[in-house]
């Protein structure tokens, strides 16, 4: 049911405002000044409130000053007399909805009210719509349908909320990042992430990057300065390239790990260390434990629970639905409307072997995006040419594995090198120990043409 608010210190009209909002079915609350006013407003959260232009004591202006500072709830109609205009208009550019004259004509009321609920039904559709835009389109969000990714977010699931230190391994651009602000994001949303890039600082200054320092601690500070591991509180810490971490700082690193504690740059004081540690490499930490590059109490510590993220080119079944979501969101970014990949793209995409993994398709889709004039998707024809599928050799032949005829392995094997060569004719001659117009002819015979560049 609705509730409404009325405050006005003539009884008589508040009399008749309680009938008629009953009679439509409101729930009535009334106040006769503006203290008593504010206290029912905040208590019951109305809907809509009348409010009274002239009150005793504390006006109705200033009643919905207060009530806007406090984010109080309701549509304000604001109820005034001719000579008390100029406080009205003033009412209206503090937030009230609208106003109306004494004496209260009921149908010039009734009109009013329509108009308010039209208004609030407009207000809560687009509070509904961009609550669904921005749901679907959280920058924040893993997508893929491989098992691989399927692995990765299960594994998420199970270490999100335990404190436990995860080491996150994988290639460039395979999306560390994104899983470390995932689980975050489950752990501890509303206390700080912070990240340090191990390489990206000089390794002098990361210490005091991660432990802070203290005014006078070297020369140059100034004033004291807390480190990424104070600043993080109870949130997460990110060890982005944990293999770049000095040897040095490796071993006040561990440290920390072990007394939950630490020291600033220059300072005695212990600092307690609450933060989660979650950190990332796309090296191959094991073997650098081996070369004594990295100590192996720390891997042990960092490795407690470790998931891997494989390149992209070993989950093909991703590419569709990341490619589907960059684009709609890219399509909101760039102003453009591409409804369509042709399936053409999306071979050649599946194809492709992604060195730079999702980054790189990231960045692939945009310029296509950029180029775009239409709703079909156009991609950098320089790119595409390049990278254009050759089918894997395997799909080649409709013959099974242990009965295929010479022919057969032949095709296969010439696609293959074919493959491995980007198309380059003459190379690919080389290999297979063929002139240019033997294979030219085999290529020809087998149909393989469609497959080349460059040819
Ligand atoms: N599964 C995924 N779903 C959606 N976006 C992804 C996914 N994986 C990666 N991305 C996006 O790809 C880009 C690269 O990811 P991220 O920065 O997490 O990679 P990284 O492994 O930390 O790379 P680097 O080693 O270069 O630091 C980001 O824009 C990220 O949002
Ligand atoms: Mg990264």
């Amino acid at each position: 049911m609705k509730k409404i608010l009325l405050i006005d210190d003539e009884h008589s009209l508040v009399r008749t405002l309680e009938l008629y909002f009953q009679s439509k079915g409101y729930l009535v609350l009334a106040a006769f000044d503006a203290r008593e006013g504010l206290e029912l407003w905040r208590e019951h959260d109305p809907d809509l409130v009348l409010l009274d232009v002239q009150l005793p004591g504390m006006d109705g202006t200033q009643a919905l000053a207060a009530a806007k500072d406090e984010n109080l709830s309701g549509d304000v109609i604001m109820i005034t007399a001719f000579q008390d205009m100029e406080a009205t208009l003033a009412a209206i550019q503090r937030g009230a909805a609208d106003y109306l004259y004494k004496p209260l004509d009921l149908d010039a009321l009734d009109v009013l009210l329509e108009k308010i609920l039209m208004r609030r039904r407009e207000r809560e559709k687009i509070e509904r719509l961009s609550h669904v835009i921005s749901e679907s389109f959280k920058p924040n969000q893993i997508i893929g349908k491989s098992n691989a990714t399927l692995e990765v977010l299960k594994d998420i699931a199970r270490v999100a909320l335990t404190p436990v230190t995860v080491l996150i391994e994988g290639d460039t651009g395979a999306g560390k990042e994104l899983v470390a602000r995932t689980i975050h994001q489950q752990w501890a949303p509303l206390e700080p992430f912070v990240a340090i890039n191990c390489a990206a600082v000089v390794s002098n200054l990361l210490e005091s990057e991660l432990f802070g320092h203290e005014r006078g601690a070297f020369t140059g500070a100034v004033q004291r300065k807390p480190g990424k591991l104070e600043i993080a509180g109870s949130g997460t810490v990110f060890l982005d390239e944990v293999g770049e971490l000095p040897l040095e700082i490796q071993a006040k690193f561990l440290r920390v790990l072990q007394e939950k504690q630490f020291q600033s740059v220059g300072g005695v004081k212990d600092i307690p260390f609450k933060a989660r540690l979650l950190a990332a490499t796309n090296r191959n930490l094991e073997s650098m434990v081996q070369a004594g590059s990295f100590r192996e109490d720390l891997y042990f510590r960092l490795k407690v629970f470790v998931i891997r993220i494989p390149p992209l080119r070993e989950r093909p079944e991703d590419i569709v639905p990341l490619a589907e979501n960059f684009v709609s969101r890219m399509n909101r970014e760039l102003n453009r409307n591409v409804t369509r990949i042709p399936m053409e793209y999306i071979r050649t995409l599946k194809a492709y072997d992604w060195p730079g993994n999702v980054r790189e398709l990231e960045n692939v889709l945009r310029r296509a995006l950029i180029l775009s004039t239409s709703d079909v998707l156009e991609l950098d024809e320089c790119w595409f040419q390049r990278s254009k599928a050759v089918p894997a050799p395997s799909s080649a032949c409709e013959q099974s594995d242990e009965l295929k005829s010479l022919n057969c392995v032949e095709k296969e094997h010439i696609l293959k090198i074919l493959k491995h060569t980007g198309g380059n004719y003459g190379e690919a001659c080389k290999i297979l120990g063929v002139t240019r117009p033997t294979l030219r002819k085999k290529i020809k015979d087998y149909g393989l043409k469609e497959y080349l560049v460059d040819l």
